[in-house]
């Protein structure tokens, strides 16, 4: 096996690799890029190290420490550093439990969780080898829970009830983020998101700790509860432990709630305006990834979105593009734009009346 990608050279492929995953690998060190004093990392659950390969090499890491449960992938693992002549970094045969349990004086400033599945086991531990200001980046693959297709798992495993219609892949990112803002909170740290996203099968998110209790108080504060009318297409949020609606404000029906999940924003501030042009600089990146990247960076910072064709269909109209739609909402002075969360979606801050008066307006312009 020779599988290039970025600066590692993959040989021995005894282990998981999935070159799907590349972006979740790019985007994560165009991100550790922008992050100052980033000198070690934790690759917790490494297959064939393609990861903390590359993050040595292309982060310019003093040191890497790399963990891999599985025996014979290990073996890979070792051979895949050593054919990378990696000289700075250490690999072990062990769980992510066993060495956070058995190491907690040891601190990194990046800790990367990417295992099969849900995130949600290897959390807590992890936050014993953090420190404050590491980043903290972890997968999720298991979104058919999180995207509410399977609401019990979603509940015991994050103790939050998902969404399931086309707000289910920000909800899932926001309940993963809330989980883990909870976690962190108990070593009293709070979170500060620096990127989060959902593609292909899986989300990722990537988050920088904050040291002290009242950041810690101020993370869980932004935890909170998201509601979807079905009947006039309505959505919102709030903030705080407790829900307090139980009825669509705009047409009074019975709503879909979701949560407890994080309501903060899904993109540092700090790096949205450089997020992209790193992306371009990561070796081996492409025009697809980039270009996904840079819709990121330009999506508002507004929780949720609305569906143009669900919309149309409800007020019985023809469909519109939800280009024209969010050009017509920008237009009138507010913010609107498409989200990579789901096709033909808009994020706006016009309420629902102001959406379905701009949908009227252009279907009569079309008509
Ligand atoms: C999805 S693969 C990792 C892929 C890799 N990070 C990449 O980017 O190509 C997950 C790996 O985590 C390992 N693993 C599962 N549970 C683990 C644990 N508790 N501690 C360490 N590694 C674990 C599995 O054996 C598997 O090789």
């Amino acid at each position: 096996m020779n599988y290039v990608e970025g600066s590692a050279t993959i040989t021995d492929g005894r282990a998981f690799i999935n070159p799907k995953a590349k972006l979740s690998r790019d985007a994560t060190i165009a991100y550790a890029r922008l992050q100052p004093g980033i000198k070690n990392a934790l690759d917790a659950t490494s297959a064939t190290g393609i990861r903390g390969i590359r993050y040595c090499k292309e982060l310019g890491l003093e040191e890497a420490t790399m963990l891999e449960i599985n025996a014979s992938s290990y073996e890979s693992l070792k051979s895949n550093i050593r054919s990378n002549s990696v000289k700075n970094a250490k690999c072990e045969n062990t769980s992510v439990q066993e060495f956070c349990n058995r190491e907690p004086l040891r601190k990194f400033d990046m800790i990367d969780i990417d295992p099969f599945g849900s995130p949600a086991p290897y959390l807590f531990d992890i936050l014993k080898v953090a420190h404050e200001n590491s980043v903290v980046a972890f997968t999720a693959t298991d979104t058919a829970v999180l995207c509410g297709a399977h609401m019990s798992a979603c509940i015991k495993t994050y103790d939050s009830v998902p969404m399931h219609n086309e707000l289910g892949h920000e909800a899932g990112i926001r309940i993963m983020l809330g989980f883990f803002a909870r976690l962190a909170a108990q070593f009293n740290y709070g979170i500060d998101v620096g990127l989060s996203f959902s593609y292909m099968h899986y989300m990722r998110a990537i988050v920088k700790l904050v040291k002290g209790s009242k950041a810690a108080l101020y993370s869980v504060k932004k935890l909170g509860f998201a509601y979807k009318c079905h009947k006039c297409g309505w959505l919102g949020t709030e903030q705080g432990p407790f829900t307090t609606v139980s009825r669509c404000p705009s047409c009074g029906s019975e709503i879909e709630t979701s949560g407890r999940m994080w309501l903060g924003g899904l993109i540092g501030e700090d790096v949205r305006p450089a997020l992209a042009k790193s992306m371009g600089e990561v070796a081996g990146s492409d025009k697809r990834e980039c270009k996904f990247i840079e819709s990121l960076a330009l999506e508002p910072d507004i929780p949720f979105y609305y569906s143009v064709p669900k919309l149309t269909k409800l007020m019985h109209l023809p469909s519109i593009s939800e280009l024209v739609l969010a050009k017509r909402l920008s237009e009138s002075g507010h913010v609107a734009a498409i989200t990579h969360f789901e096709k033909s979606c808009i994020k706006t801050d016009a309420s629902i009346e102001e959406i379905k008066a701009a949908i009227i307006s252009i279907s009569k312009t079309v008509a």
